[in-house]
């Protein structure tokens, strides 16, 4: 069925076929045709940041930047999905194309730029769709606001969101907005997470709840780095890291139609790198902070080594993508035969 699907969505450019997907997939939830066709969500929770997840298996952020699909995403069988990145003021995001498709590689090269509708947008549309998995809220800063404030945007971000989300991500790891992933390193990590842990424990006094806040980041970082990073993340009592983004090396699709464009590399060329950056965060954190793996997961086997690297839940984009809603239930059974809840 998703074969079929596939062939002509591939007819088309990458980003039309992802609104026409996403469109459909609302339609078909709306007629109340999607659930003969999809498994149901497998119950095998797990607690992760002191949330009770239905399974270990998400959709990352990205896919829907606007929660726009939040409702229908939902009936697939993720559980948990991740909404965002959302930017304090709506953007427009980079000129189209900014998204590219290189099946030879099973990869997608994108460039979009933090495109959303923006906070009061977004929060209209958690308002009104109810999910029964864990709902993440991922979130940016506006293109126009300068590196040095972009603490500013987080904490507008934190502030707004934190009554409808079960957790926040900081994203510091999108490629595609200049001098954001220098925020990863150093003092301008402490810079930026400091005020944002005592925002957090202001929002948890003032709600009386607890939301957690995890950080996104880049796998284009060395061991060194990695380990400032995480001693950072412990320092200050980060409540997760999701690991990874998408990466800028793009040596597995050098010579392959579209491979020279610039933007973030996702899907199978990533499978290995984020693997790897899982297993070195783990030891670098020895169990302090969970991890959250996502980067070219497209099977059972590749769910499994996520968890044996050291991530405790997994998250799919590019593997979703190419092989469709049934890579969620395989996944999330696979993570269940080696995690027995
Ligand atoms: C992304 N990704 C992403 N991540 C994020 O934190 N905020 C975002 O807005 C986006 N947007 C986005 C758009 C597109 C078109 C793609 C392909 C990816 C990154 C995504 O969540 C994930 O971390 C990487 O794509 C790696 O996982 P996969 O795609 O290899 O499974």
């Amino acid at each position: 069925m998703y074969s079929l699907a596939r062939k002509l969505l591939f007819t088309l450019s990458g980003e039309a076929a992802h609104q026409i997907a996403l469109e459909g997939l609302d339609a078909a939830a709306r007629l109340r045709l999607l659930k003969p066709f999809v498994a149901a969500t497998l119950q095998a929770p797990v607690n992760v940041m002191g949330l009770e997840f239905p399974n270990a298996v998400g959709l990352a952020a990205g896919l829907d930047k606007n929660a726009d699909h939040l409702y229908s995403l939902d009936q697939l069988g993720f559980g948990f999905i991740e909404v965002g990145t959302v930017t304090p003021r709506p953007q427009p995001g980079n000129p189209k194309p900014r998204m590219f498709r290189i099946p030879e590689q099973e990869a997608i090269i994108n460039r979009m730029g933090f495109n959303n509708k923006g906070l009061d947008y977004l929060l209209a549309q958690v308002k009104k769709q109810s999910i029964s998995g864990v709902l993440g809220i991922n979130l940016g800063k506006n293109l126009t606001t300068p590196v040095e404030k972009a603490v500013n945007d987080y904490l507008l971000g934190l502030e707004g969101v934190y009554e409808y989300a079960d957790y926040v991500t900081v994203n510091i790891s999108s490629p595609n907005t200049p001098g954001l992933r220098n925020l990863q390193y150093g003092e301008a990590l402490k810079g930026l997470l400091l005020p944002l842990k005592e925002a957090q424990a202001r929002l948890a006094d003032q709600h009386q709840r607890y939301v957690p806040l995890a950080v996104k980041v880049a796998p284009d970082m060395n061991e060194e780095e990695l380990q400032s990073l995480a001693a950072t993340l412990r320092e200050l009592k980060l409540d997760a890291v999701i690991a990874t983004n998408t990466t800028l090396d793009k040596t597995a699709v050098n010579d392959l139609r579209y491979g020279a464009e610039a933007g973030g590399l996702s899907g199978r060329p990533l499978t290995e790198k984020a693997c790897e950056i899982t297993r070195q965060l783990a030891n670098a954190l020895e169990g302090d902070l969970p991890i959250i793996g996502v980067g070219g997961i497209f099977s059972a086997q590749d769910a499994v080594d996520r968890i044996e690297a050291g991530a405790s839940l997994i998250q799919l984009y590019t593997g979703f993508i190419y092989r469709g809603p049934s890579l969620i239930s395989e996944c999330a059974e696979a993570i269940a035969s080696i995690k027995p809840a």
